[in-house]
């Protein structure tokens, strides 16, 4: 091994860091801020980027007191930082300044509590008036909330300082609830203050996907109609629904997943080249691929859509229920647990190719990939191999877990005539040698510093939606499905396959 320090790692820890501010959680005997949010925040410390004075006040409706929250969190920042153990002398400091209010969500008095306990901090932690109100409660109770903090005037700061507030998913469940809790929203706070999350956007290998498209000279000139046969977005998942299936069973994987994360890449593939780099530069350009993108019909489901339901299986060697088999889940379930989908954006760069997106639970690995396939050459020069035993060229953006980016291309076998496919291949682990940050540890720094670029704007999710209702409209009045219909730790339905022999093509083996 080489001891000249990796010349990619150079400067990877320069950043800003945000005004002082206290974090205020609505929901936070809950699990995402053990699991997700006070790790992420717990790890910025430990990377130094959170501003002295730095607070965390818990909202919720257990009775805890400072104490007993600092030890929940504590225990969830052991069970789940990616820093590994929590350093003794950086949590005190950091528990230090995390608070707990108890209170009930409609309680008025529970609001003038939390004022009363911001003032306090402001003063003893100079935090200068500076909030982020994080709604990590299930979404009943949003509109609750966002009414209470404005009746309370917290939509607003004090002494010249300024307040955000983050939402989390989901945002609605269709296009008239998202636009419902819209109005709700931003009837007490303006569009700029709202951060609404996905988090797939605060993953650094979707961020990589402006930089590989927009930092490169190369790719650009062959990213459209001319050159690319289609594109496959796949999220697959290895799990079940594990204890959400309360949750999941009024959701299903269109709207747990395809509405939000999956469209996000698909913008994010598809968008024009933003005027700027800034938050509503890149936000306009990926609303534009959401408003190009046909629209399918309720009556077109059945030429655009596929969908599934897991059936018992094992997964990794281990055996796992049937969807209707799970807590929570009704017995006659008629929810979709697997999806595939093909729309076309119906734009000059990108009419007539079609993206197939497919996501699924108990498939049999996690990995979430983005592939470009690209034409074929049009005649074969090399007689040895015929024109149908040559691969596309594909590119594939590897998001989850072995992050990276590999290109195929045909190569002549040594010593033999034949022509076979090879990869070229970047790996982020091999590269910068630096583990990733959580995706919320770059959110929840992004929010503090005023930048929404990675949360998606009102039209945004109003767009995305739009396109999803109908196709859930389609469902609702087509006739029950034969599920379960794929068995648990298979690639989902036989359907899937043959959806897309229909087009003469194969999802790409992951
Ligand atoms: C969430 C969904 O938004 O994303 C879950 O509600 C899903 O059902 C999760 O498991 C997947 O996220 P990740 O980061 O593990 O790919």
């Amino acid at each position: 091994m080489s001891d000249l320090p990796n010349p990619l790692r150079h400067g990877l820890r320069i950043g800003r860091t945000p005004e002082p501010c206290t974090v205020v959680i609505f929901g936070a005997s809950g699990d995402l801020t053990s699991r997700k949010l006070v790790p992420a925040l717990y790890n910025l410390a430990h990377e130094r980027r959170l501003p002295g004075g730095f607070s965390v006040v818990g909202f919720a409706r257990r009775p805890w007191d400072d104490a007993q929250f600092r030890q929940v969190l504590l225990d969830g920042v052991n069970a789940n930082s990616r820093s590994g153990a929590v350093e003794a002398e950086l949590w005190a400091s950091f528990a230090d300044g995390i608070h707990y209010q108890p209170g009930s969500f409609d309680d008025p008095s529970a609001y003038a509590l939390l004022a009363a306990r911001l003032t306090e901090l402001d003063l003893r932690r100079g935090t200068g008036g500076n909030r982020v109100f994080y709604l990590a409660t299930p979404p009943e109770a949003y509109p609750e909330i966002i009414r209470q903090l404005g009746a309370h005037g917290l939509h607003q700061s004090p002494h010249g300082g300024w307040t955000r507030i983050i939402i989390e998913k989901p945002f609605g469940r269709d296009l008239a609830s998202a636009q419902a809790l819209n109005q709700q929203v931003l009837a007490v706070f303006a569009e700029p203050q709202v951060y609404r999350i996905d988090h797939y956007l605060g993953k650094e290998t979707v961020q990589n996907i402006m930089v590989f498209r927009f930092a490169n000279g190369i790719f650009e000139p062959l990213w459209d109609r001319r050159s690319v046969d289609h594109v496959q977005i796949t999220v697959a998942e290895n799990l079940g629904v594990e204890d959400r299936g309360g949750y999941y069973d009024h959701s299903g994987a269109l709207r747990d997943m395809i509405q939000n994360h999956l469209m996000q890449l698909l913008a994010l593939v598809a968008m024009e080249p933003p005027v700027s780099y800034d938050a509503d530069a890149v936000r306009d350009e990926k609303v534009k691929v959401l408003r190009a993108i046909r629209r399918i019909r309720p009556e077109e489901v059945a030429t655009y859509t596929v969908r599934g339901q897991y059936d018992a299986g094992s997964l990794s060697g281990r055996p796992l229920p049937g969807y209707r088999d799970e807590r929570g889940v009704d017995p006659a379930s008629q929810t979709e647990t697997y999806v595939g989908l093909k729309l076309f954006v119906e734009n000059w760069r990108w009419a007539g190719v079609p993206f197939y997106l497919r996501s699924g639970k108990a498939l049999p690995r996690r990995v979430s990939e983005i592939a470009i396939q690209f034409k074929t050459v049009p005649t074969m020069l090399f007689a040895e191999t015929p024109m149908h035993d040559i691969e596309p060229n594909v590119l594939a953006i590897k998001i989850q877990p072995d992050e990276g980016i590999t290109l195929k291309f045909g190569s002549k076998v040594p010593g033999q005539p034949q022509i076979r496919p090879v990869t070229m291949d970047f790996r982020y682990g091999t590269s910068f040698g630096v583990a990733s940050p959580e995706a919320y540890e770059r959110l929840l720094l992004d929010c503090m510093l005023g930048d929404s670029t990675l949360f998606t704007r009102r039209d945004e999710v109003e767009a995305s939606w739009s396109l999803i209702t109908p196709i859930h409209q389609g469902w609702l009045a087509s006739p029950a499905q034969p599920f379960p219909n794929y068995e648990a730790g298979s690639w989902g339905p036989t359907s899937a396959d043959e959806f897309m022999a229909r087009d003469g093509r194969t999802w790409r083996r992951l």
